[in-house]
């Protein structure tokens, strides 16, 4: 302890990365020198790139220029599957055959929203709750209306999320399709997965988990919860990069009977023999319509083998430590900002948010100082460190910028 406040802080921060065991990880980001960028705070919107991903994108480019059409037959056809199932292994706790990466997480979820909604034909009720991602309400307010099928509200606060007793209790014998997201885009908060996923089954109901705040930084376990779909994008934690393409996952149970509405070429069994009518690929090669984005999908290889080195349980411990920090930081340095989140780290995924009447008029500044949260309306600062490539120290800067600010 020093007698400057300042000081104690950047020397906390120091030990806390000194101790980190990650402590190797950032310096396996790209951080451009010229880069004016001083705390990366949003690392659940878009990821930072890995190096290993430069060379893995230009390694791509030259098979491309080297192998050019040959390159389908010789790898990309299957790459869908193969990058799938190694998510499945990594971070989501499915076993292969059920994991495909496809198009955008909104398209996903349509198409399993659909595929899934006509295993239930005798349902007319979707399950959804208030405060999910836009792309989620939106997707299924449009299959209700296409379907003539009811939506079912769960009210939650924003700060918190859907409880499993509230689930429970919106699940009815007309329920056909449960929609939540794992982690709330905006709270943060943790849904119990599990047990809500045993709510729906014990109703008759199926369940699809939109993964995009968690995978990569929250431990998934899809095959014990028995998850019947799940979607997700990897462009956050999983940094695939700006637009890189969704995963789709569809439990091993499902697959047989499932038809999502979206009849492609490369989604039918024998795709290069070009016959008449759609006749659906075996397994999870169904999910896929038409020809994937390959260069999309090279980048989160390179992020899956970072996450496979250190495991998930290190990188959740890390993000729960990282969240605390943030939540201890703005205790001392923003006493006037509302922490609206989850503060039990069991229940919160790897982001925070303050809420505070002035974050939508201080943002500018804090770009301009290159610190770079994300904002979320009505005036909510979301701060979502990255634990592979996030320093404490990092967030110690970007809360200290931001008090300054305000
Ligand atoms: C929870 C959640 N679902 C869906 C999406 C949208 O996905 P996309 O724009 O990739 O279709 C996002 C994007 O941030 C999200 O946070």
């Amino acid at each position: 302890m020093t007698t400057d406040p300042a000081a104690d802080l950047a020397a906390d921060a120091r030990a806390r990365d000194a101790a980190d065991p990650l402590r190797d990880y950032p310096a396996l980001f790209h951080r451009v020198d010229a880069s004016d960028v001083v705390s990366y705070l949003d690392g659940n919107s878009l990821g930072r790139p890995t190096i290993a991903a430069t060379e893995a994108i230009s390694a791509a480019v030259a098979q491309w220029s080297g192998r050019l059409i040959r390159g389908w037959d010789e790898e990309w056809f299957d790459l869908p599957i193969t990058i799938g199932d190694r998510l499945g292994r990594v971070v989501l706790g499915a076993a292969p055959g059920q994991t495909a990466i496809g198009d955008s997480t909104t398209v996903l979820l349509y198409k399993l929203a659909r595929g899934a909604l006509a295993m239930r034909p005798d349902r007319t009720e979707i399950v959804l709750d208030t405060d999910n991602f836009p792309t989620d309400r939106y997707v299924l307010e449009g299959i209700a209306a296409e379907l003539g099928l009811d939506l079912r509200w769960i009210t939650v606060d924003p700060a918190s999320g859907v409880e499993a007793g509230a689930a429970r209790e919106s699940i009815t014998e007309r329920t056909a399709l449960v929609v939540l997201s794992h982690v709330a885009y905006r709270s943060g908060f943790l849904a119990d997965a599990e047990e809500i996923t045993r709510a729906a089954h014990d109703a008759g109901a199926l369940v699809l988990w939109d993964l995009c705040h968690s995978v990569g930084s929250v431990p998934i376990e899809l095959d014990r919860w028995q998850a019947d779909f799940a979607v997700g994008c990897t462009y956050k934690y999983l940094c695939g990069g700006p637009g890189s393409p969704a995963f789709g996952y569809v439990r091993a149970a499902h697959l047989d009977g499932f038809t999502q509405p979206i009849w492609g070429w490369m989604g039918r069994r024998d795709p290069f023999e070009m016959e008449a009518g759609y006749i659906p690929a075996d397994g999870i090669r169904r999910m896929i319509s038409g020809t994937p984005s390959v260069l999309g999908m090279i980048a989160m290889r390179s992020t899956l083998d970072l996450i496979d080195r250190a495991g998930i349980a290190v990188v959740r411990d890390k993000s729960a430590r990282l969240t605390d920090y943030v939540i201890e930081l703005a205790r001392l340095l923003l006493p006037e900002a509302r922490i609206a989140s989850p503060l039990d780290p069991a229940r919160r995924g790897g982001h925070v948010t303050l809420d505070h009447p002035r974050f939508r008029e201080v943002l500018p500044r804090l770009w301009d100082r290159g610190v770079i949260p994300d904002f979320r309306a009505p005036q909510g600062l979301r701060l979502g460190p990255s634990p592979l490539s996030t320093t404490y120290a990092e967030v110690l800067t970007g809360i200290e910028v931001i008090a300054d600010q305000l």
